[in-house]
């Protein structure tokens, strides 16, 4: 997750725990790749075997991926990037008065459509797309806009396929293949199946 500061002691955040970018550096490093990970706070202990650049907001994350993206092969984007952020966060810690409080919001960069935007032709971009409703049309529509090369849409809600776990309900997309439906499986498994499709679109490349 990304961490969006309100005042110096509050942010808004979300459940992302972390565990899918940790599966993807682990099976990444367990290939042979040289792996960088640009976390946010998350959870979930990173290998140290791979570089790791921590970051808290959705700014911070899109610098240091945009700065460093040019010498990479391969991106993968499992963070949950926060959609927004606070427009003016305050010094100070906000003081309760019991009056009803506004806070302003405006829209975070989206990394992933800007690394389909300035991505050469042999560097291989795979998203995903984490939803509640629409699973299939929805992951396809951000395939498209973020000119992703592979995405990874999971369902998300229900008793298995909550935030935190270890399994996750998911189906993979390629701009060419057919939909398919989701498949309940570990997220070890999902990690298996996503490098061998990387390495099937390397091979074309
Ligand atoms: O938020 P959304 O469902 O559109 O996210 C889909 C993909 O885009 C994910 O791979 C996510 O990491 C990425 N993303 C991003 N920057 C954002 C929002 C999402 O890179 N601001």
């Amino acid at each position: 997750p990304t961490q969006e500061p309100i005042d110096p002691v509050r942010y808004i955040s979300n459940r992302s725990s972390g565990k899918m970018g940790r599966a993807l550096a682990m099976e990444a490093l367990r290939r042979g790749a040289e792996v960088t990970v640009i976390s946010g706070p998350a959870r979930e202990p990173l290998p140290f075997q791979a570089e790791v650049i921590f970051v808290r907001t959705a700014l911070e994350m899109y610098e240091a991926t945009i700065s460093r993206f040019s010498q990479y092969d391969v991106f993968i984007g499992a963070a949950a990037v926060a959609d927004y952020r606070v427009a003016d966060p305050a010094d100070e810690k906000h003081k309760r008065n019991g009056d009803i409080h506004h806070l302003e919001l405006i829209p975070n960069p989206d990394i992933a459509k800007k690394i389909g935007e300035i991505k050469r032709p042999d560097q291989i971009t795979v998203g995903f797309a984490a939803e509640t409703h629409h699973l299939i049309n929805y992951a396809r529509e951000k395939l498209k806009k973020k000119k992703l090369d592979l995405i990874v849409a999971n369902q998300v809600g229900g008793e298995n396929c909550a935030f935190g776990s270890d399994y996750v309900s998911a189906l993979m997309m390629t701009p060419q293949s057919k939909d398919e439906q989701p498949e309940l499986i570990p997220k070890s498994e999902l990690t298996h199946r996503v490098f061998n499709r990387i390495s099937e679109i390397m091979g074309k490349k």
